[in-house]
This record gives structure tokens, C-alpha cells and sequence, in this order.
């Protein structure tokens, strides 16, 4: 590598060599997120606030400041920025068409039906479940859906199923009628998902690369892009710690650009980005 810091210029903010081996250190313990060699842009566009909140005037203070656990606070801070959070309602669409035809139809109804969305992001992946599983299901079968993510920003928008009006496209148009409501006065331009998903729809902060809190057993979990950001063996042991939340029988939705090929898991491929537990 170059001895001269590569240095980026971001509203006045520079991210050193130095300082970015060091924040991409951190993230790599913390989240299991691979930075790469060259995202200093992204690192500067993402901090630079931090470092005029906490009166800091270089990457490497910042660097110095996160690296200690002292700082539990700016640690959480720092994650909640780094992660990429994009989603939105009814990504990927063939994963709903896939659960509803062949996974809902062939649950027995006396048993309560278990969804959990890891790495849900702000929700929109997780009241997509819901909407389906109540279309479906009506009142014969209980069911409930269980939303994580490592960003506690991001879980707190997920919980409060308020919505920008402009990012709801592709919700189905009947589920937007029988769903979700407009918001009104200071909520205008917003969407509120209806008590009814809410109410079976719980958020939790939880963090894949740690061991996992006691959280019961799974039909089926939608792990999608998010092992994108991690390496082979960071992805290898997330997938062991999550098959051990699956029923047997249950189902694990990736992302449609993830694979989870060359893996010592127990899980059969039965369908592009579908995966069953043995
Ligand atoms: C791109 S979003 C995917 C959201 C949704 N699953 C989808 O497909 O639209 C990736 C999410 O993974 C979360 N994430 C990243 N590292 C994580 C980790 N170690 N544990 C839990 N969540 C993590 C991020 O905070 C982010 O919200």
C-alpha cells in the first residue's frame, strides 16, 4: 500500500489511512461489516457530523474515541451511520409469492405461524410479511412476526410503522386500502401501518454476529441482503447460528445477489435464494 494517507475530501473533513484502517476495524468487530479497501467517501459523508458533535476536528480523534468501550453511546452512534439501511415494502416480490404458495398453504392451523425478519432494517420487509400472512391466513391461523436489526435508529422507526407516502409504490394496492392509513394534519404526506399488523409485529435490537438472545423457534426467516456486507466465515457462522431458529422443515429467504454456497450448514437449496431446514 502507498505510504501517503489517501486523503478525501468531504465538506473540509479528511479521513487518513490511518484512521480508516482503524474505523474499518471497528466495524469489522462490532458488525461483522467487510468496509473493503477504498470506502474513506463513505466513511467521511457518514461521520463528518460526529466528529462536529463530539468537537472533534480529526478521523483519527473519531478513530480514537470509537475504538474505546467507554463510549458505548458514539459506538452504537457510529454503527447506526455505517450500516446501509436501504429497503423498501415488497422487495424482491417472489420471496411473498414463494411463501404464501408453498409455505403458508401447508402449515397446520392449531400452531401458531413464526416469522422473523433479521436485519429488517426500518420495517418495510417485515409489514410486507404481515400483510401476506393476514390476506392469508384471516382469523384461522395465529400468527406473529419478529423484526431485528443492529441499528437501534433504525429499530425505532421500524416499531412506529409511520411511512413517507412516497415509499410505499409497491405495496399492492388492495393491502394499501386494507393496511395502512394516511396520515393526517402534521402526519400528512405519511402512512401509518394499522394497529391490527402493528399489534403481532415486534422490533428488537439484536446484533447477527453475537450469540443470539433466546428468541423461540421459526417457520420461516428472511436473512436478505445484509450478508452482502459480510466475509465467508462471518456469513458462514451467522447461517449456523440462524438454522438453529428454525423449525426442521422451516425456510430461509436470502437476498437475491447472496449465496450461501461452499457452507457447512443443514440447510437444503429447494429454490433459488430459498433454502430448507433439514
Ligand atoms: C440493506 S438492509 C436490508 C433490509 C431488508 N432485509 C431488505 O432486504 O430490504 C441491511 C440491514 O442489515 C443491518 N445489519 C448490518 N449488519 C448487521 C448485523 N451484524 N446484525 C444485524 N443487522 C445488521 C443493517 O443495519 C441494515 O438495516
Amino acid at each position: 500500500m502507498n505510504n501517503q494517507p489517501v486523503v478525501h475530501k468531504f465538506q473540509q473533513t479528511t479521513v487518513s489511512d490511518k484512521a480508516y484502517q482503524a474505523i474499518r476495524e471497528f466495524i469489522y468487530k462490532e458488525a461483522g461489516i467487510n468496509l473493503g479497501d477504498s470506502k474513506q467517501q463513505l466513511v467521511s459523508s457518514r461521520l463528518t457530523k460526529r466528529l462536529k458533535n463530539n468537537n472533534l476536528t480529526s478521523f483519527d480523534d473519531y478513530a480514537d474515541l470509537i475504538q474505546d468501550s467507554r463510549n458505548s453511546q458514539e459506538q452504537q452512534m457510529a454503527i447506526d451511520l455505517l450500516t446501509t439501511n436501504e429497503t423498501y415494502f415488497f422487495r424482491e416480490a417472489a420471496h411473498f409469492d414463494s411463501l404464501k404458495t408453498n409455505v403458508l398453504q401447508q402449515h397446520p392451523k392449531e400452531r401458531l405461524f413464526r416469522v422473523w425478519s433479521a436485519a429488517s432494517s426500518s420495517g418495510e420487509e417485515a409489514y410486507s410479511i404481515a400483510m401476506v400472512l393476514d390476506d392469508y391466513f384471516g382469523n384461522r391461523v395465529k400468527w406473529e412476526i419478529f423484526g431485528s436489526d443492529i441499528s437501534s435508529r433504525i429499530i425505532k422507526k421500524a416499531s412506529s410503522g409511520l411511512y413517507q407516502a412516497h415509499r410505499i409504490d409497491a405495496i399492492p394496492k388492495p393491502f394499501l386500502k386494507r393496511y395502512c392509513r394516511k396520515g393526517k394534519g402534521q402526519y400528512e404526506g405519511f402512512l401509518l401501518v394499522n394497529n391490527s399488523l402493528r399489534d403481532r409485529t415486534k422490533f428488537s435490537e439484536i446484533n447477527l454476529t453475537r450469540p443470539l438472545p433466546e428468541i423461540g423457534l421459526f417457520d420461516v426467516i428472511f436473512l436478505r441482503n445484509v450478508l452482502i456486507y459480510f466475509d465467508n466465515p462471518t456469513k458462514e457462522k451467522i447461517i449456523q447460528s440462524l438454522e438453529s431458529k428454525l423449525r426442521p422443515g422451516g425456510i430461509l429467504y436470502i437476498g437475491h445477489s447472496e449465496s450461501l454456497k461452499g457452507m457447512d450448514i443443514a440447510l437444503s437449496l429447494i429454490a433459488p435464494t430459498t433454502y430448507q431446514k433439514k
